[in-house]
């Protein structure tokens, strides 16, 4: 098993200092920046949008990560590509066409992820598995950071790694939603290869030394 990924959240960074923020994840051992984009419509929540990204774009060393909490998000995807986006994922609630969708984050060079909520079962990928460079298991409902963990993620994780394995894929499962060094290192146990961490990592005393910690998860 390779070390795990981590992809601190900017969405509990401190926005009216963002380029510190980002500068601390340049310089720490995180993987990647994951960027969450709602809309109000398909989650309660409004977070950021595209001049917002592109400024972090600016000072980002490491690929942005961008999880699409929106609805229809096949009219934006080349616009994310060009503020930056290296990984594009978007939610299976939230497509009506979603083999399609993905073939575009695809055609525009990015890799490509499915988003499952809590509330839908693993079983709805048997047929764009093979597609996704990723998927993305939400561990709480999407719209809000500092949520409290869903346990039944962990069997969800099985189930997807036993799925993934019998197809023979390599698909990266990444985990969204109350990552911390406990619930990574059984989220690890259980077949995650990616975690994503925001009110853990932004809310911890020393959040260069928290990234670090995470990195240690095998
Ligand atoms: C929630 C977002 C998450 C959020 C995670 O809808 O998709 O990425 O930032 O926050 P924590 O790690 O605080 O649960
Ligand atoms: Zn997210």
């Amino acid at each position: 098993m390779n070390n795990i990924l981590i992809a601190p959240s900017l969405l509990a960074a401190d926005f009216a200092n963002l380029q510190r923020d980002i500068e601390m994840i340049n310089a720490s051992e995180a993987d990647w920046f994951h960027v969450d984009v709602m809309d109000g419509h398909f989650v309660p929540n409004i977070s950021f949008g595209m001049p917002v990204i592109e400024a972090i774009n600016r000072h980002a060393t490491k690929p942005l990560d961008v999880h699409l909490m929106i609805e229809k998000p096949e009219r934006y995807l080349a616009e994310f590509k060009r503020l930056g986006a290296a990984n594009i994922t978007v939610h299976y609630e939230a497509c009506t066409h979603l083999h399609r969708t993905i073939q575009q984050i695809k055609d525009l060079g990015c890799l490509a992820g499915v988003v499952l909520n809590p509330a839908t079962p693993v079983s709805v990928l048997e047929e764009i598995l093979p597609d996704c460079e990723m998927v993305l298991l939400m561990s709480v409902n999407p719209g809000y950071g500092g949520q409290k963990f869903i346990e039944a993620t962990y069997d969800k994780v099985r189930k997807l790694r036993r799925m993934i394995e019998e197809k023979g894929l390599k698909t990266l499962i990444e985990i969204d939603g109350g990552v911390n060094q406990e619930t990574g290192q059984k989220l690890a146990d259980a077949g995650a290869d990616i975690l994503i961490a925001g009110s853990y990592v932004f809310g911890a005393q020393d959040p260069l030394q928290t990234i670090a910690n995470l990195k240690k998860i095998k």
